[in-house]
């Protein structure tokens, strides 16, 4: 099938499209590498370097008639939507509506959606699906609103959807940079002999899921899960010290890490219910968090010999 995957430049999307063509889908691109990267892009694919609020985009959608949008494009980052919340509702809510838009108009058989554990807030216990929804940040509102819109187009129009809400996702391609996971740092970090930063008391607990594990979900939304919104979380909490303690048996290091403020629009607790994924996907994790630092860490040695 004729995939159109947005954001597949970047850390998720990437592995999506290398899935996608190990499976014999024909993948096409839609990103603007403002976080991408090219060495990303499997040789071939086809790729459109495009804004998702150009007008250029309804064109790919008329050329290429893809028969699935699986969209991951965005705008990523927590601190960013806090500092400038028009851009970040810009790109991840009207950019959503405009690709709905196209979807309808040409005849997009399903809508597949990347959002987040951000569309929950605060909670305490193992978070499932039906939960009411609060989120803290104004990147968790934005893609609660597109998730809204979602179901509404799916209402008024009967385009087919999943949602997807993502926790913690870690794995290689991952950036290290500003925009990077906490994962993704304190492996640089740890490489290059410096002091990882801890924001907070490192007692906060995150769900960590590892990126191929993800890209799976959403491959299996392609025939699965019609118009449901499912966790991808692995259901199990790690604290930041924790993971700190287990990335150090892999990479023993002399620096104690240094905790700084805890950042604004961080959640202190993050576990999601894995239940629904099971039932409506047939998706479980096939990495746990031991396996898949292996292979990241593996990754990014990798790639400072390079
Ligand atoms: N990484 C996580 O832990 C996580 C957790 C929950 C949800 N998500 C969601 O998963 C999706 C993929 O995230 P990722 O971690 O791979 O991040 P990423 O930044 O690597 O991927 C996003 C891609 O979108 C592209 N992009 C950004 N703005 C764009 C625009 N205006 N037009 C076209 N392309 C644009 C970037 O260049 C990048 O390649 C995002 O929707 C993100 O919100 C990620």
């Amino acid at each position: 099938m004729k995939i159109l995957v947005t954001g597949g430049a970047g850390f998720i999307g990437s592995q999506l499209v290398d899935l996608l063509l190990a499976e014999g889908h024909t993948p096409i691109i839609l990103d603007n590498f403002s976080n991408g990267r090219e060495e990303n892009v499997p040789t071939g694919v086809k790729t459109y370097k495009k804004n998702l609020l150009s007008k250029k985009v309804e064109k790919i959608f008329k050329k290429e008639k893809p028969e699935i949008v699986i969209h991951l494009a965005a705008q990523v980052s927590v601190a960013k939507s806090l500092e400038n919340p028009a851009e970040d509702a810009a790109v991840n809510v009207l950019g959503t509506v405009k690709l709905l838009e196209y979807s309808i108009k040409y005849d997009v058989k399903k809508f597949i959606f990347s959002s987040s554990s951000a569309v929950y807030g605060y909670t305490n216990e193992a978070i499932h699906e039906e939960i009411p929804t609060n989120p803290i940040s104004f990147y968790g509102t934005s893609k609660l609103v597109s998730e809204n819109y979602i179901k509404l187009f799916h209402r008024l129009y009967e385009l087919p959807y999943t949602i997807l809400r993502y926790a913690n996702v870690y794995g290689p391609r991952q950036r290290s940079d500003g925009e990077g996971g906490v994962i993704s740092i304190f492996i640089e970090q740890l490489l290059s002999n410096e002091t990882p930063v801890i924001f907070g008391d490192g007692n906060q607990t995150r769900d960590f899921v590892y990126a191929g594990d993800v890209a799976r979900a959403n491959f299996l939304a392609i025939t699965n899960a019609d118009n449901q919104t499912i966790n991808i979380g692995s259901n199990t909490q790690t604290s930041i010290n924790q993971l700190y303690t287990l990335l150090s048996n892999h990479l023993p290091s002399s620096h104690q890490p240094r905790y700084e403020e805890k950042r604004e629009g961080d959640i202190l607790h993050s576990q999601l219910s894995n239940v629904k994924a099971l039932q409506h996907l047939k998706w479980e994790p096939h990495f746990d968090l031991d396996a898949g630092l292996g292979t990241t860490i593996e990754y990014f040695k990798n790639k400072k010999e390079e």
